[in-house]
């Protein structure tokens, strides 16, 4: 047998699917990526692979398929093709059109309403003391972001909210047959709305998606239902998961009002580093492959533990140390290769938005329960609710400095590969 076969966890130590591994999985992927960075656990009887060198190279290796890696996840032959399930040259040809959804352009077309968008969110919460961020920024942020996408108006906020919650179920692996089913009938859900709404919605990146013709109707709904189930929830939960880190830190949130955009920008990238809120993604090993830290056998299922990766001290000084300016990070929460995620330039930007305004606006913001629960679904990594104590009196918007009360988008800034999925 290879590699990482012979070792067992131990016993002091929480399988990270367990349920107390799931609210803390990093004592054990610690142990893990130290001792067998390519580590067959016979209890999921899966192959977790936790190095940066070998998550990387599971990414963007040919010998690891997307396709297989996903099939049996809750979806079903009624749904539309999703490029995250498929393979080149057929990923190839999904995701190019996705651009005009997701790519520079699109995300400059919506950046403006966005910042906007974070303002009247932050204005409603100024006369709250204790809000939770899950639920009362994080969601209502993912949900305004998506109704810039797709040109929905703000009546259609608690249809679209309740649908992309519904249908985030399918983002779960562990979901036993029922959910999974739930979850398909979510999406197909989904897609109805998404379908009849096409032809109502405002001028958007959807609209500009929908009118052209590389996709077919079914593979168009598809990108739309793959952006919402792989993106609504995620970008919500990264709010939570940065503000846990970033609260407890009052000189962290100092810094990040004093600092500027660029700040912002590379605390985002180091929030979500230390708290992937997709944790880890599955491939399947289409021959035997040599991977830096071992080798696993033909037809194995792998999971690239992206959150193990992220804290890998060959790569990251002081690897669980908060580093705002941490640079470069070539953390793997946007996963790598061909697929790696088509919205991380818009996920940056409108979590810098939002942690620089936030920062400013409440100076004193503070957590309310110094021990938030994690979920227990291990996709997306969530925390149950995140209690936040805005603390004193709100900083008005309007005594900002010039430079931080508009974050433009800037396509320059986005990664000249990301199309092609390799922006380290
Ligand atoms: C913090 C928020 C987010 C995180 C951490 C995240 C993470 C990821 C990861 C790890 C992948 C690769 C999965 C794999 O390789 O199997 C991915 C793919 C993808 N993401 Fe994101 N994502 C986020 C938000 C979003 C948003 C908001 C959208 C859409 C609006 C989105 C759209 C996509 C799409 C379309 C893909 C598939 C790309 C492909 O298969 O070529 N993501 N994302």
């Amino acid at each position: 047998m290879t590699a990482g076969t012979q070792i067992r966890l131990p016993a002091h130590l929480s399988h990270p699917f367990s349920p107390a591994g799931r609210a803390d999985p990093y004592p054990a992927y610690d142990w893990l990526r130290s001792r067998a960075p390519v580590h067959y656990d016979a209890m999921s009887r899966l192959w977790l692979v936790t190095g940066h060198a070998d998550c990387a190279a599971v990414l963007r290796d040919r010998g690891f398929s997307a396709s297989a890696g996903q099939q049996g996840r809750a979806r079903g032959e009624e749904l539309p093709p999703s490029m995250l399930t498929t393979d080149p040259p057929d990923h190839t040809r999904l995701r190019a059109p996705g651009l005009l959804l997701l790519g520079p352009a699109a995300i400059a077309s919506v950046a403006e309403g966005i910042a906007a968008d974070v303002d009247d969110l932050l204005e409603r919460l100024a006369g709250e003391t204790v809000v939770d961020a899950v639920r009362e920024i994080g969601s209502p942020l993912a949900t305004s972001v998506f109704l810039r996408l797709f040109g929905l108006a703000e009546r259609d906020r608690k249809v679209f909210a309740q649908l992309a919650q519904a249908a985030s179920i399918n983002l779960d692996p562990l979901a036993g047959p029922q959910v999974a089913a739930l979850g398909r009938s979510a999406m197909a859900e989904l897609s109805r709305f998404l379908d009849g709404h096409c032809a109502v919605a405002a001028p958007s990146p959807l609209t500009r998606l929908a009118a052209d013709d590389r996709l077919t109707r079914p593979e168009m709904l598809g990108v739309l239902g793959l952006s919402v189930v792989g993106g609504w929830q995620p970008l919500a939960e990264a709010i939570g998961n940065a503000l846990y880190w970033l609260l407890p830190r009052p000189e962290a949130l100092a810094a990040l009002r004093e600092g500027g955009d660029e700040l912002a920008r590379t605390a985002m990238d180091e929030l979500l580093r230390l708290e992937a809120p997709i944790p880890f993604t599955a491939r399947v090993a289409v021959g035997n492959v040599t991977l830096p830290g071992g080798e696993v056998p033909q037809g194995a299922r792998v999971l690239a533990v992206v959150a193990a990766a992220n804290r890998d001290p060959a790569v990251f000084d002081r690897p669980g140390e908060l580093l705002l300016d941490r640079t470069p990070n070539p953390h793997l929460a946007f996963g790598g290769g061909p697929h790696f995620c088509l919205a991380a330039q818009l996920v940056r930007q409108t979590g810098a938005v939002l942690l620089s305004r936030l920062a400013r606006r409440f100076p004193a913001a503070s957590l309310a329960d110094a021990n938030p629960a994690w979920a227990a679904t291990m996709i997306p990594r969530r925390l149950r609710s995140l209690p936040v104590n805005l603390g004193g009196l709100p900083v008005d918007l309007d005594d900002l400095p010039a430079d931080l009360a508009a974050l433009p988008a800037e396509p320059g800034a986005v990664p000249a590969k990301l199309g092609g999925g390799d922006a380290y």
